[in-house]
This record gives structure tokens, sequence and C-alpha cells, in this order.
């Protein structure tokens, strides 16, 4: 993989920002996009700034087209067995808020989650709470990793859906999906992934997964913002309720009732975000084109190169799990003294870093581990060791400024 002829493609990385070039380590917030995703996005305002799926006109008819031509295109990158197993949404939130309200619970159901969901899993699955189903966290074991063991003591007759992060935000760290999966559907239950952080930079394929469910955030993967997406198996894809209901999704409406269109139609209820859409089918051929083995190799020896240079200096803590094969591109940490995001504030003031710092929409994470948050240093297909060495070299300074206390060498959450 040639980074340096690849960061030629991120304009924002060909600039500077107040006299320095960014350090972009936010990557699992938005990832930066490539001429060839605005290039794409500008042609729909440019050449057909239409509407799919409506009129019957030419600009019309050519993004029905394109969008059409989107879909299969990020079918092909999940191998997902028809184009119409993908639906467009606007975020991972609203394909997980889909699925999960979507699949008919009912009181006594039961639903099985890690204990590290996002809150875009998390929350919904609390509303259904408020509706008497029942939900069932699994905890992760000591080393951090997932527990096979307990999750199987969690799953029962009653287990409908086993809604999960496929890899973790906050830790980079990926369940073993396809035992997931198995011991899933040997209770009959179905399985949604939370694909958000796992698609970027890892080759998915949902017919070898076997999963039923899957989201993922196009601007997560170097696609336009505002484009998220889920596949949803063809057999059982039309038994999922849409969020919204009014214009398009409907096959005829009279006073008294509806009819609805199927998949995925049925989940595009409204205008959609047709540059985005379009943008989108850019975005998975410029990662195909790199590779996503290639990716994951170069996040991990980047990981590796971050952990070794901080994993034993003092007042630092890196969240679990320690070794960084298991964390794909993030490196999430905090500096004792000083709060997450006075460590964010000042690397972007100092060094141009920019990174997250909080709770990473993932609060109970943190409140059942009694943490108050953390910076994350996430990283991506156009970072560098350069990169990587200004960072842990200002970290390592801060550290040595506010540690208080030297025995906390390596300490790790
Ligand atoms: C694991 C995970 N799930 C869900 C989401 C929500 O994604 P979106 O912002 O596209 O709704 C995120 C976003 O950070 C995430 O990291």
């Amino acid at each position: 993989m040639d980074v340096e002829k690849l960061r030629k493609d991120f304009l924002i990385l060909n600039k500077t920002v107040e006299g320095k070039v960014p350090i972009y380590f936010d990557s699992a917030c938005q990832t930066l996009r490539p001429n060839q995703v605005t290039n794409a996005v500008r042609e729909y305002y440019d050449s057909f700034p239409s509407c799919a799926g409506r009129s019957v006109h030419r600009l019309a008819t050519e993004v029905s087209l394109r969008c059409d031509q989107a879909r299969t295109a990020v079918a092909d990158f999940f191998n997902a067995e028809a184009p119409t197993e993908i639906a467009f949404t606007k975020n991972s939130t609203e394909a997980l808020n889909t699925v999960i309200f979507g699949s008919g619970l009912k009181k006594g159901d039961e639903i099985v989650t890690t204990d590290y969901e996002h809150n875009s899993v998390h929350v919904p699955v609390l509303q259904l709470m408020n509706l008497g189903i029942k939900r069932k966290v699994v905890p992760s074991a000591v080393d951090g990793s997932f527990d096979l063991e307990a999750f199987e003591k969690a799953m029962t007759k009653k287990t409908r859906l086993v809604a999960m992060c496929m890899t973790s935000n906050v830790t980079g760290y990926t369940l073993p999906a396809r035992e997931v999966v198995q011991i899933a559907h040997s209770y009959g239950a179905k399985v949604l992934f939370d694909a958000a952080q796992t698609a970027p930079s890892q080759k998915l394929d949902v017919q070898a997964l076997g999963v039923d469910y899957l989201a993922a955030s196009g601007h997560k993967m170097c696609g336009p913002s505002g484009v998220g997406l889920f596949y949803s198996r063809s057999e059982i894809s039309d038994r999922i309720a849409p969020l919204m209901y009014g214009g398009h999704g409907v096959a005829d409406v009279n006073y008294a009732s509806f009819k609805l269109l199927p998949a995925p139609e049925r989940f595009e209820t409204g205008l959609q975000n047709y540059s985005g859409i379009v943008g989108m089918e850019a975005a998975v051929d410029y990662l195909k084109a790199i590779g996503l083995d290639e990716i994951k190799s170069h996040e991990i020896a980047l990981n590796k190169r971050m952990t070794k240079a901080l994993l034993d200096v003092p007042g630092i803590s890196i969240l679990k799990p320690s070794d960084p094969n298991l964390r794909g591109g993030i490196f999430s940490f905090n500096i004792q003294g000083l709060s997450p995001h006075d460590v964010a504030m000042i690397l972007d003031n100092s060094k141009n870093v920019m990174m997250r710092s909080g709770m990473h929409c993932c609060h109970t994470y943190f409140h059942s581990r009694g943490i108050e948050g953390c910076a994350r240093a996430s990283l991506y297909l156009y970072n560098t060791k350069e990169e990587v060495d200004i960072f842990t070299k200002a970290v390592e300074e801060l550290s040595t400024r506010f540690d208080k206390s030297v025995e906390l060498r390596g300490r790790e959450h």
C-alpha cells in the first residue's frame, strides 16, 4: 500500500491549517474523503441533480440508474446475494433503529447484546424494554474479549434478536462473528451486527458470516456524510417494518389502508440523499481498489508502533485489549491527571492532532467500568509512521508533565 500516493487523493492532507498539515486521527468518527468521492458527489449536482424513482424525465432516469449502480456496488462490497438486500439510510443509527424497532418484538421476547454497545443499539433496546421485552447483556471477559461461554448462557429459546457491536468504537476489538451467528441461529434467533467500525477496514462477507442484518456508516468508510446502510437477508427483509412512512415506500394507498413496497424501497421513505448514495459507489470502489486486507494490516502496523511507544510510559493507561493486533486502528487511552478533553485539545493546539475524547456515545462501557472517558486516536489508510511518532512523542511529554505517580507504569483499564 503506497500511503504517500494515497494521501494525494485527500485535499485536506495536502493543505495546511495554520501552517501545519493536520494529523487526522479521528477516522472512527468520520474518515476523510478522497477526491474520487467528492467528485462523484459533485457530478450528481452538476450533471443529474434530480430525484430517483419518481419522475420519468431523463435526469431522473439517470439518477435512478446511478443509485441502482451504487446499490449493486455496495452489495458486491459486502458480498450480498442481491442488490435489493441493501437499503440506504442516513447513518448507522437509522439503520440499527430500523431493524431493532421493525423486527416485531413482543412482550416476553428477549434481546441479547454486549456490554460495550454504542448508544445507537443500547438506547433503542432500552425503549423496547419499556414494552416488556427482556434484554440480556453479555459481560466481556477480563482481558476485554468477547466471552462466548457467557453469550451461550444468555441465550434461551425466547431470544429473538442478538444485536451486537461487531467492532467496538471504544477499544477496536472485533467479536468472533461467525461463532456468534452459529450460536444465535441454533436458538432460532436472528443476528444484527453493528458493523459501523468493521466495514471500513475488514472484509465482510455477509453470506459467509450467515448474518441476518448488518449496519454500516458510509462516512466511516470514505463515503459522503449522511449516508448509512443496512443489509437484510432477502427471505426476511420484508418482515421488517419501516421506521418512517409517507412519500415513496408504498405500492398503493387508499383511505383505509396502504400496501408497502418490498425491501429496500419500503425503508427509503421520502426524498433521499442521492449525491451521498452516488458517492458511496465511488467510496466502495476506492476501498476495494486498495484492498481491505491491506487497510487492516496498515492500521495494525501503526497501532503496534503507537502501543509499543506508549505502553510502558508512566501515567498512561490503554483501554483493553492490550494486544494491538486485536484493536485494529483504535488506540484509546488516558493520561493520569488530565481529562480526555484536555488531552485532545492540547494535542490539537500543539501538534495539529485531531482526535476524539469523551465517552464516544458508549456511556455504559465507561459507567460499568468506572472510567470517566478516554481520548481516542483512530487510524486509517492515510496515516503514516511519522504522524504516529509525532503523536507518541507529544503524548509521552504530556504524561511526564502531568504524571502523579510513577508506580502506574503500564497500567491498563
Ligand atoms: C460502533 C458504532 N455504532 C454506531 C455508530 C453510529 O453511527 P452513525 O453516526 O453513522 O449513526 C457509531 C458511530 O460512531 C459507531 O462507532
